[in-house]
């Protein structure tokens, strides 16, 4: 407390008068939305406070991780976010622990399934890091040590482990949420699965130029569209169940959701555009229409009120305060996918950067929390802060921010256009299996009977080689 207010700005705000001292407090963060240093000199802010969160480079702690209640997953997305921050400002501050993060939890196989998750981790888990490797070689990022695969490789890990786990015995094809059957949602495919697996299976295509990678992500968009998790009218819902043969649903709309097919089929406009023909499955037409669509559709996440019209909200659980801690992130992934999506698809601009404007106005207006008087809230439309702080919360604020930002730096890299990362396509495939893919085909090649079993029999050996021990 002493230190403090002997700090020389607390000196010279003294020196202006006591009014001035309580008019920065309750000010929060300022931004002139039409002047790039203020918005970077905002977006600085909001990342300093989004990093107090971050305990993972203390020692004795495993770098990667966020402290409870985040789970695994949105750590991985909160790499991702320090990726972009450093992409869209010039800042490198926090490229270090990035760097340091991403590699450990890249696990020993470079492919995201680090001993300490895999047991119940599921492959919209693994694709949230894969996401932040794929951002980290289409912006050119810090590359890892020459010990560690390139984050282009780690990406093509994930893509070929999910490839192989297509589940074509159900519902014609899709991705299961779970990755194993002892884990609940393992009879459940969920569209946030499908929706990374399309987006990174576009994104390798259009870093790498191969055409495989293009089929992959036609085919996932067919499933996701013929199985009716994208309506017609390009409302995309939550999932489907396999007991129903993927015709029931959970009709519940995120904001994530729909921003992650419409920043795959943003991808696939660009990719598709500097191919030398089109045919009719894949033309940039096709994609433009499919952007249009989602971009319409995505209407439904944003206020109406006059007071906070064209301000992201998270319908399902944003005014009646119930998000959860995973929730209260999706906000970001609209947010960041968004500013890609003007880059990739320019001609979406002015669409895209009126409702940024309007967010960004109100999202960061309501930064008024926490110890610095600077954490910011959820309830962007609300027009004040609603009283809460977290990781979700300040991702949100900044990848907002980098929106405003979009025209300021160049589109996302390719292999042909200044990419470095080094890349391996049979990642992910090899005979020198990792844990995870030795427990995979155990539980595939038996029944679940067979696991049950397996089970049984492993529990017994432990119980046996303790009694042998005591005795
Ligand atoms: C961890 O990284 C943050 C952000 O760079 C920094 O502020 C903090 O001092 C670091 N902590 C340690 C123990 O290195
Ligand atoms: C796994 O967890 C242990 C215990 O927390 C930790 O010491 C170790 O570093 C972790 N390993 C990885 C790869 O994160
Ligand atoms: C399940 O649905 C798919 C289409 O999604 C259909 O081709 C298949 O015949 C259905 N299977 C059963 C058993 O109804
Ligand atoms: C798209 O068209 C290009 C150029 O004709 C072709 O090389 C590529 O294989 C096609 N991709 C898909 C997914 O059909
Ligand atoms: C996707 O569906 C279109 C028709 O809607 C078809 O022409 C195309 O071959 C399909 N592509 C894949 C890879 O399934
Ligand atoms: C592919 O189709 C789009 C839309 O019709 C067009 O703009 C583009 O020039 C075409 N590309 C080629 C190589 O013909
Ligand atoms: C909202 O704005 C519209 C158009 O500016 C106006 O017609 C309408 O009366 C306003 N509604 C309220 C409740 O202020
Ligand atoms: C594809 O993306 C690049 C990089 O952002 C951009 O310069 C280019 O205009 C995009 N292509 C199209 C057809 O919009
Ligand atoms: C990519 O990064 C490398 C290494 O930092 C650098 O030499 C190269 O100029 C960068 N390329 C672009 C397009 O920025
Ligand atoms: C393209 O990707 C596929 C799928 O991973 C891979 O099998 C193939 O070897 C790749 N082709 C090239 C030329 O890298």
């Amino acid at each position: 407390m002493i230190r403090q207010w002997l700090g020389a700005r607390q000196w010279l705000l003294l020196s202006l008068g006591l009014s001035s001292l309580t008019q920065v407090v309750a000010a929060g963060i300022t931004i002139d939305i039409d002047n790039t240093d203020s918005i970077k000199s905002a977006a600085s802010t909001v990342a300093y406070d989004l990093v107090t969160f971050y305990t993972g480079n203390n020692s004795g702690d495993v770098p990667g991780n966020l402290p409870d209640p985040y789970y695994w997953w949105e750590a991985g997305a909160f790499f991702g976010t320090l990726i972009n921050y450093w992409a869209f400002t010039g800042d490198t501050t926090y490229n270090k622990i990035t760097v340091q993060a991403m590699e450990h939890q890249a696990g020993s196989e470079g492919d995201f399934m680090p001993s300490n998750q895999t047991y119940t981790e599921g492959n919209d888990d693994q694709s949230f890091w894969a996401l932040s490797a794929m951002m980290a070689a289409e912006r050119n990022f810090t590359n890892p040590s020459s010990s560690s695969p390139g984050w282009l490789a780690m990406v093509q890990a994930v893509f070929n482990e999910q490839a192989h786990r297509w589940d074509s015995a159900n519902c014609d094809g899709g991705l299961r949420w779970q990755i194993y059957t002892w884990n609940a949602g393992y009879g459940y495919k969920n569209t946030i699965s499908n929706g990374c697996f399309f987006d990174i299976a576009a994104r390798l295509a259009r870093y790498t130029g191969n055409a495989t990678y293009a089929e992959w992500a036609n085919k996932a968009w067919n499933w996701s569209k013929n199985t009716g998790l994208i309506t017609a009218d390009y409302q995309v819902y939550d999932g489907t169940t396999v007991d129903s043969n993927c015709s029931s649903y959970d009709r519940t709309r995120w904001t994530y959701t729909a921003g992650i097919y419409l920043h795959g089929a943003a991808v696939m406009y660009n990719y598709t555009s500097s191919l030398s023909s089109n045919s009719s499955s894949n033309s940039s037409t096709v994609w433009k229409n499919r952007i249009d669509g989602l971009l319409t559709s995505a209407n439904h996440f944003y206020s109406t009120d006059n007071s906070s019209a064209n301000v992201m909200e998270e319908p399902p659980c944003e005014s009646s305060g119930s998000c959860d801690t995973d929730q209260l992130s999706f906000k970001a992934y609209l947010s960041r996918w968004l500013a890609d999506v003007m880059q990739l698809a320019p001609y979406t601009y002015d669409t895209i950067i009126a409702k940024v404007r309007a967010t960004a106005t109100a999202a960061v207006s309501q930064c008024q929390g926490g110890d610095s008087g600077t954490f910011c809230g959820h309830q962007w439309s609300s027009g004040s802060y609603d009283g809460t702080t977290g990781v979700g919360q300040q991702m949100g604020v900044l990848e907002v921010l980098h929106g405003l930002l979009a025209t300021d730096i160049s589109g996302p890299v390719t292999a042909n256009t200044g990419g470095t990362s080094e890349g391996n396509s049979a990642a992910g495939t090899g005979s020198d299996e990792t844990e995870s893919e030795i427990l995979y085909s155990a539980i595939t090649t038996a029944d679940r009977a067979g696991a049950a079993i397996l089970t049984v029999i492993i529990a017994g050996m432990i119980f046996a080689a303790v009694y042998v021990m005591l005795v």
